[in-house]
């Protein structure tokens, strides 16, 4: 049983919200509901208390209330799941930019981050399509919250087109779903390292690679909201991240970092692009552009996960990645077998429409016990749950 807290802003579709209400509390959730000055118009607090039997909340200085309550703070910490539904094209914007002036908006700031939160957009076409309500609703999901997508369907103005909120029921059920996702990974600790590592030439020069870390990053971030403890480790990278992250620069930093942390742990995912090989002799000087050429002498990187497959314990799981960019398959299915690997991601690094920099990635997943999994392409969040999935899947065996 969970505490649900509902945000209705001005749409036509709140309307639908008393059936949803239902819904949750058919299931046995406890029910508060936030209305806007607008949604009020649309669909009556009467109602919505009746069903959910909990006063509903006006905005805050609407409402007289002795002793005032801070209603924002106090509805953010009750709620274990925030659904904005509908969510108007005003709403999204302010969300989007951080604007608090009603209750709603107050407490989806004051909501922690890391708690799940919905949104329903609802809409007229246009509306929904227009470039600045792109703009916020990609905003908004960079930030981790999670947007049911409305649907095609004739909208309230006769037009018809996308902008349809979604059902009630299928509302009800994606919740469900994203959160029985949401605890796969409780109790388990997991490593996830990212990024490039860059190989010093002298104090100002270094050779490094094209990872941009997005991929680490993404499966870092998911683990966490699957309910997994997560150390994640990366290399120079300029992504941002609410995770605590353990900077390292070179492989032989990486290296060492993980011989002390990979003991503890229960899965360890190798998305960083480890870099090969070293230059032998790091300058402690810039070195001088005085003749026509530079030869540096080249030697090869511990091979990380080679490293830690010996110390690796009972029971843990490892998982590489294989960037390749010929003979995909045959590649990754070498380096799982060859570094002990329990399972391994390979994508195509040719495409440049996924992989390096990109927000988009393909992979497909094999794991030892000869399975496949061909994730297509989709947003690297996407590919990351999915991925973690299969982890989980190959754990329980
Ligand atoms: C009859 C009517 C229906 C509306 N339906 C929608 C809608 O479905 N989606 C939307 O984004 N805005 C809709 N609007 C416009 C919003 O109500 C308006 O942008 C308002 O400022 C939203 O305020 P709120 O986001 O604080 O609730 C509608 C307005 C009216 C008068």
């Amino acid at each position: 049983m969970s505490n649900i807290l509902i945000g209705v802003s001005g749409g036509i579709a709140a309307y639908k919200i008393p059936i949803l209400c239902r819904k949750f509390i058919q299931a046995g959730d406890s029910v508060k509901v936030i209305l806007t000055e607008n949604a009020a118009k649309f669909v009556t607090p009467l109602t919505l208390e009746t069903l959910t039997k909990n006063r509903v909340y006006l905005d805050d200085f609407l409402t007289d209330i002795s002793p005032r309550d801070i209603e924002h703070i106090d509805l953010a910490e009750w709620a274990d799941i925030f659904i904005i539904a509908p969510a108007t094209a005003n709403t999204i914007a302010k969300m989007a930019c951080g604007i608090a002036d009603n209750l709603l908006t107050s407490t989806y700031l004051a909501y922690k981050t890391e708690k799940p939160l919905f949104i329903c957009p609802a809409m007229n076409t246009n509306m929904y399509q227009n470039p600045a309500t792109v703009d916020n609703l990609n905003k908004i999901a960079q930030r981790g919250v999670n947007i049911i997508s409305p649907i095609e369907g004739e909208l309230a103005c006769k037009d018809v087109g996308i902008g349809k909120m979604q059902e009630p029921e299928i509302i009800f059920e994606a919740v469900k779903d994203k959160l029985s996702a949401c605890n796969v990974l409780n109790g388990l600790k997991v490593i996830v390292t990212a990024g490039p590592t860059i190989e010093d030439i002298d104090p100002v020069r270094y050779i490094s690679n094209r990872s941009s870390g997005k991929m680490g990053y993404a499966i870092a971030e998911m683990a966490k909201k699957m309910g997994a403890d997560v150390t994640l480790i990366s290399g120079p990278s300029n992504l941002k991240t609410s995770l605590n992250v353990t900077k390292v620069k070179s492989a032989i930093n990486m290296l060492n970092v993980l011989k002390q942390k990979v003991e503890d742990c229960d899965i360890l995912i190798m998305a960083a692009a480890v870099a090969d090989y070293r230059v032998e002799n790091i300058s402690d000087i810039k070195i001088k552009k005085s003749s026509n050429e530079l030869h540096l002498k080249l030697i090869k990187n511990p091979d990380i996960l080679f490293e830690l497959s010996k110390v690796k314990r009972e029971g843990q799981v490892f998982v590489g990645f294989a960037a390749e960019s010929n003979d995909l398959e045959e590649n990754a299915v070498l380096k799982l077998k060859m570094k002990n690997l329990d399972m391994i991601v390979a994508n195509d690094i040719k495409r440049e429409d996924i992989a390096f920099d990109s927000d988009y990635n393909e992979v497909i997943v094999f794991n030892k016990k000869g399975s496949k999994l061909t994730i297509k392409k989709d947003k690297k969040e996407v590919i990351a749950e999915k991925i973690l999935k299969e982890i989980k899947a190959y754990i329980n065996g």
